[in-house]
């Protein structure tokens, strides 16, 4: 069984490809012209370079590979930065996902296709709801910043390629995923980060943060590749699904959980330039039709992935004061 993993140079990427890989697939990796896998990454897969803007290269990277697969990560990925770069955000997100559907559709036989929407979609909850209720995939979407419009609009386009060509798209809604390699443009590494340099003396004992009243579903990385996995071999295609863990943690409580791991007292302080011109105060997942479907559970507890990440950000701090 042949996948095609798009954005495989990501986050989720490396955790993706030796998943598929450990499951016996034969895994292509699409990265960026620009960029490199790790070598023990590379053992794994074959390794195209592609650009997801050019329609003929996607054309041409999808005859080439054929899958049976594929698992579409690519995208701009962070609300913070489609604030910043509304135009690459669509770009990536929009039309990204069209250049895959469209080549994906054109293949002799149709490979069946995950792509990765985001909890973000949900967006404003409606005005009844009490504020702490899971969210189902048959609530409305009120997206409320640039880059859940994109993955909002995404999904509606493979549902018209479902539904106009039968082409086996499975589309999921993610909600907040972390863990080792993360960049430091989400909230648990940019804090890991933050708590490890000041371990080192790096930094004055103060961590700068955005809007710490927000509560958000966080699970392992580990453990959302792993329902990627059970969903590209057990989903329904024309369906969508939420991934995420059901239960949703304050980011101050995250932070407190962080600070207590600390081997030295730390402050923190709310920088403005972090807060965001709008966001959603709650997303919680109802993750019912995936457990159902698939017989997936999260297995990694919050509190190991925050120890996983500090540890990684403490040995790569590390690490970059050898180079
Ligand atoms: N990044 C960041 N940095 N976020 C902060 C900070 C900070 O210093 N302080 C507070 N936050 C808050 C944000 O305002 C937001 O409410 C929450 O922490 C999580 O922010 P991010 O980690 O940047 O992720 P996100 O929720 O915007 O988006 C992530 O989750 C989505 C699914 O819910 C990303 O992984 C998306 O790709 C994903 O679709």
């Amino acid at each position: 069984m042949r996948i095609l993993i798009t954005g495989a140079a990501g986050f989720v990427g490396a955790y993706a490809i030796r998943q598929f890989a450990e499951k016996g697939y034969a895994v292509h990796a699409a990265v960026l012209p620009q960029e490199q896998l790790a070598v023990d990454l590379q053992a794994l897969c074959t390794v195209h370079h592609f650009d997801l803007l050019d329609a003929d290269a996607v054309c041409a990277l999808l005859q080439t590979v054929q899958p049976d697969r594929i698992l579409h990560l690519a995208a701009q990925s962070s609300v913070a930065v489609s604030w910043k770069k509304p135009q690459l955000t669509a770009d990536l997100n929009i039309k990204g996902t069209v250049n895959l559907l469209e080549a994906a559709r054109k293949l002799l036989h149709m490979p069946r296709i995950l792509l990765i929407g985001s909890a973000e979609e949900y967006g404003r909850l409606p005005e009844n709801a009490d504020g702490l209720q899971l969210v189902n995939e048959t609530m409305p979407l009120r997206p409320v910043n640039i880059y859940a419009a994109t993955k909002a609009a995404a999904e509606q386009i493979a549902a018209v390629y479902y539904a106009a060509y039968d082409l086996p798209v499975i589309c999921v809604r993610a909600f907040n995923h972390f863990g080792p390699g993360q960049r430091e443009i989400f909230v648990v590494p940019d804090f890991c980060r933050q708590a490890a340099e000041i371990e080192c003396g790096l930094r004055e004992p103060v961590i700068r943060t955005g809007n710490l009243d927000a509560k958000r579903d966080f699970t392992d990385v580990r453990d959302i590749v792993r329902a990627y996995v059970l969903l590209l071999e057990s989903g329904r295609a024309g369906e969508i699904y939420n991934v995420g863990s059901g239960k949703a943690a304050a980011i101050s409580d995250i932070l407190s959980q962080i600070l207590s791991s600390c081997t030295v007292a730390i402050r923190h302080e709310i920088d403005p330039e972090k807060l965001r011109p709008a966001e959603t105060s709650y997303l919680a997942a109802d993750t019912g039709k995936l457990r159902c479907d698939t017989g997936w559970m999260p297995e990694i507890p919050t509190a190991q992935t925050i120890s996983d990440t500090l540890a990684y950000w403490r040995q790569e701090l590390k690490e970059r004061s050898k180079v």
